[in-house]
């Protein structure tokens, strides 16, 4: 493809950049749904990791790479020999293989965290990227911290990347520093300075420190790049990446001042976010763009007004475009099991056989207890059901005592390793017994960063999805459980976030290599 066409590819790093987020990490068997997914969605490229960091991460790209058809997948290794060999073992079973290399190019960078020479660091640059080009001729490469590097020193590196054999340069905006004029004016300088910059393809990587990634993305485009690396909901390290479904919306939208084009099926774009954010546990704010609850939601009498005689007085892409569907009162306690199978085929979810059963015994408890059941109450249950497909330990039931006269207890009972465990504690009040009480089932030192309840439909019988954040060790997961119970709910989150832990112990990911 050429720098003058107007499509835009459409590079989903959520799988890594998006991961290296505290508290995001997710399982093999949740990398791998979230893949499906990017690829319904229609992106180019799925980052799918960084296979030198841990065997996990290695797992994954070979994973991904097994199983998507159409998208390329990319694995990311720093400029050294074994990071490289490592990406192109991983990327072997991928149809559509690509290798992603970078080493910063700031002064800073280069004389602090490298403590490399400029001229160093050309000659990296020169072999890495024609090592790379050994495994595939499909390399993208990025000068780290792009936007706080000597203008003259970036035009060289880049220039001796696309000599090496660079089919895409990537340039990025490492800490969230640059503003849309100047990162646009940045790409036009490498495309009118570097000789050979039509042979490449531009790429723009945005961090949101400042809130810009997005506006500096978009500004990249108007300049000339045609790919923007992006994650779904802005997931990434601090503020996150660019956002995915901001990015593409913005470009359907204002197609008027910015005609260009992307791949992707907007429709699968609210699926998608509620995915990522179950699976990671990051929870979306109400107000984000396009995915918040609030997104499409016109409260003040004088809007909803305006939208009922013409949705276009205040709403500037419909909710259909991305996805989602009015709130359906979908079913009863007398819907039997087919229709609940179909009802799950029709949101979008493909589940094997067992999770149906479970799903549909809670949908029968969950009918039980509240009249009307919205297929937000169905998502939620459903993904509260899939993320617990591998857990070692499991919820089995929860009896809990409190009121204004103390002492609050809970008597718990959980499966660990298919070895039921109960217990009686107490504690200040029902959420403290609760988790007393998963701490004397299954003893651990993690300490609770955070605990947040919202409920997923409105009314008072409406399910509550809770996020537990635990930290050990400076790492950090994040955990959801979903019930009309909110303490019920509170216990499966805690014990979902538990899971999560013993997986992040057995991976080892050295600080040192985060990108
Ligand atoms: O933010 C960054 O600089 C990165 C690079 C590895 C592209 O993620
Ligand atoms: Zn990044």
């Amino acid at each position: 493809m050429s720098t003058d066409s107007n499509r835009v590819i459409i590079f989903d790093t959520t799988l890594r950049d998006g991961e290296q987020s505290p508290g995001a990490s997710m399982n093999l068997d949740e990398k791998l749904r979230i893949a499906e997914m990017l690829e319904e969605l229609g992106v180019d490229v799925i980052e799918a990791g960084f296979p030198i960091a841990s065997n996990g991460d290695f797992e994954a790209v070979s994973g991904v790479a097994k199983l998507v058809k159409e998208p390329i997948v990319c694995a990311l290794a720093r400029s050294g020999r074994p990071d490289i060999e490592r990406a192109a073992e991983a990327l072997k079973p991928a149809r559509r293989p690509r290798i992603h290399t970078f080493i910063a190019t700031s002064p800073l960078h280069m004389k602090y965290k490298l403590q490399m020479e400029p001229e160093e660091v050309y000659q990296q640059v020169v072999d890495s990227v024609t090592l790379a080009r050994n495994f595939t001729d499909d390399v993208d490469w990025s000068p780290e911290d792009g936007s706080r590097t000597d203008h003259d020193f970036l035009c060289r590196v880049v220039e001796a990347a696309i000599n090496a054999g660079a089919t895409c340069i990537n340039l990025p905006d490492t800490v969230g520093y640059a503003v849309p004029e100047e990162f646009a004016a940045l790409i036009t300088m490498l495309r009118d300075r570097v000789p050979n910059s039509d042979k490449a393809i531009f790429s723009a990587h945005c961090h949101n420190d400042l809130g810009l990634a997005v506006a500096n993305s978009l500004a990249a485009v108007t300049a000339g790049a045609r790919q923007v690396e992006c994650t779904i909901n802005g997931l990434g390290e601090r503020a996150g990446n660019a956002a995915l479904e901001e990015i593409v919306m913005a470009l359907k939208t204002r197609q008027d001042i910015l005609p260009y084009e992307t791949g992707i099926n907007t429709a699968v774009i609210t699926r998608i976010s509620k995915l990522v954010s179950t699976i990671t546990g990051f929870s979306v704010q109400p107000n984000k763009a396009i995915v918040g609850a609030n997104a499409f939601a016109h409260e003040a009498g004088i809007h909803q007004d305006g939208v009922l005689k013409h949705a276009g007085t205040y709403e500037i892409m419909t909710p259909e475009s991305v996805g989602l569907r009015q709130s359906n009162l979908v079913m009863g306690k007398h819907s039997g099991r087919h229709a609940f199978r179909e009802k799950i085929k029709d949101l979008g979810y493909q589940i094997g056989e067992n999770a149906v059963q479970d799903a549909f015994r809670r949908f029968k408890d969950l009918a039980d207890k509240k009249k009307d059941i919205f297929d937000e109450d169905i998502i939620a249950l459903i993904d509260d059901e899939v993320i617990r497909e591998n857990d070692r330990i499991r919820f089995v039931s929860l009896q809990v005592i409190c009121g204004s006269v103390g002492p609050q207890t809970a008597e718990l009972e959980l499966l660990v390793d298919d070895d039921q465990r109960k217990t009686k504690a107490s504690g200040d009040g029902p959420v403290d017994a609760t988790f007393n009480a998963i701490k004397e089932l299954f003893p651990h030192e993690a300490t609770l960063q955070l605990y947040q309840v919202h409920a997923v439909t409105e009314g008072t019988d409406a399910q509550a999805e809770v996020t537990v954040r635990l930290e050990e060790d400076g790492k950090t997961v994040n955990g959801q459980g979903a019930d009309t119970d909110t303490l019920v709910a509170s216990a499966r989150a805690y014990v979902n976030a538990l899971n999560k832990l013993l997986v992040k112990r057995e991976k080892s990911a050295p600080a040192a290599l985060s990108a």
